[in-house]
């Protein structure tokens, strides 16, 4: 308890951030030097490492992610076996830094998402609402010997909210400006977007996942081309977008329901992918690839269309007021960034907001989540809340995540 009041007061701390995302692609760790706290943190970006799961890992999880094909022993064991795999990229990132462990003040993990379920059931006379991150945080600060923060999401849930997304308070934080009106694309497995407008207060901020990011084109890739994902978007550049297909699609019920929402692989996992296949089977590969790719950057510009560029649509305008609509620049994160077939559709459908990558504010494209998580658990023990109610439809602002012990 005294290592964590000192923590507390510490001005300047060594932390991790761990992410690992609906993509179940490997583990991305960050070293970041966080400097105060609230809107006056600062972080200097130390060292990064993205390690890779070990083979057939991603089908594993998968399969325990979802009903009918997970096995309660399994999610059990893994909820240890991933912590233990989040220590070995902790202890990755500090060698390839050259820190010690014994260096690191504070540890921030995500935790593997393998279900979102934020919509309230009845259940045994309750309304229940949630979701279930796991790599327990406790077996992490065991191993590694530093305190850990984990869980960021239950809390929120608790309270009414969708427990997601949390990278807005971060991008609140880091990306306000007093000139421009920006937006914070993440392209994950699933996308998210952050509007900040331009001199906005914290109650200003409008966020939520707008559908799919690379969930849908990874998962036809696999089953179409036997790869993980479309590198540099070049298959997609090689097709052609199907009209008839890009219409079916756009009907999507998650894309035009009203925020605050937020989604996961329960949504946009095999049955989705199968009845595509299924309804459009008469196009070449290709064309899929296009078409779905294409539809990924469009259901981002559709809901920015509907909930935000005017706030009049939503249900609840700006807290100070007229700030929404209007929109200066779009930077993308996530490995989608990556995908220039998205990129260049987004910035069609944008223009003539500039559309960038993370890297031209400053910020790794890559890196940015797990640094996200850092600085969240850097307000944990500030005694900070960090979700926003009007993101995620919370009843109120509170601290998030459980801090274990080492
Ligand atoms: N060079 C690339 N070209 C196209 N897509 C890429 C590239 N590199 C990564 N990606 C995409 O990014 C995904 C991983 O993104 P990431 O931000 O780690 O998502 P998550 O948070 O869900 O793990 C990959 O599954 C892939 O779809
Ligand atoms: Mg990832």
């Amino acid at each position: 308890m005294k290592q964590l009041l000192e923590l507390s007061q510490k001005e300047k701390k060594l932390v991790v951030g761990l992410m690992s995302g609906t993509s179940v692609d490997g583990i991305d760790a960050e070293l970041v030097e966080i400097q105060g706290n609230g809107i006056n943190t600062k972080i200097h970006q130390v060292d990064f490492v993205t390690v890779p799961f070990p083979p057939h890992f991603k089908e594993f999880v998968l399969r325990n992610s979802q009903v009918g094909t997970s096995d309660v022993a399994d999610i059990t064991r893994l909820n240890f076996l991933i912590a233990q795999l989040y220590t070995d990229a902790v202890k990755e990132l500090c060698k390839h830094a050259g820190v010690e462990l014994s260096q690191i003040d504070l540890i921030g993990s995500h935790g593997q998402t393998i279900h979102h379920l934020p919509e309230n059931i009845e259940m045994f006379g309750k309304k229940v609402s949630a979701t279930l991150q796991i790599g327990d945080p406790s077996v992490l600060a065991k191993l590694t010997e530093v305190i850990t923060i984990g869980d960021f999401r239950v809390g929120d849930v608790a309270l009414g909210g969708q427990g997601a997304p949390l990278v807005p308070y971060f991008d609140y934080l880091l990306f306000r400006s007093d000139k421009v009106s920006r937006a914070l694309l993440n392209i994950g497995g699933i996308a998210n977007i952050t509007y900040l407008p331009k001199g906005c207060k914290e109650g200003d901020v409008l966020a939520f996942d707008t559908g799919p990011g690379n969930m849908l084109v990874d998962q036809l890739m696999k089953l179409l081309y036997n790869k993980d994902y479309d590198e540099d978007g070049e298959t997609a550049f090689s097709g052609t977008v199907r009209e008839d297909l890009m219409d079916y699609l756009m009907e999507d019920g998650f894309v035009k329901s009203v925020p605050p929402k937020s989604t996961g692989r329960e949504r946009y996992g095999k049955p989705y992918i199968a009845d595509i296949l299924e309804k459009f089977r008469k196009y070449d590969k290709e064309d899929i690839i296009a078409t779905v790719s294409e539809f990924t950057a469009k259901s981002v510009y559709d809901n920015y269309n509907r909930f935000l560029f005017t706030g009049s649509r939503l249900s609840e305008p700006a807290a100070s007021g007229g700030h929404n609509g209007g929109l200066d620049e779009l930077f993308v994160s996530g490995g989608g960034a990556h995908n220039r077939y998205m990129l260049t559709s987004l910035q069609r459908y944008f223009a003539p907001a500039k559309v960038g990558i993370a890297e031209s504010l400053g910020i790794s494209s890559d890196a940015k989540e797990a640094i996200c998580f850092a600085v969240l658990a850097n307000e944990t023990v500030s005694g900070n809340s960090a979700n926003i109610p009007r993101v995620t439809g919370a009843q109120r602002p509170t601290i998030l995540g459980k801090i274990c012990l080492p």
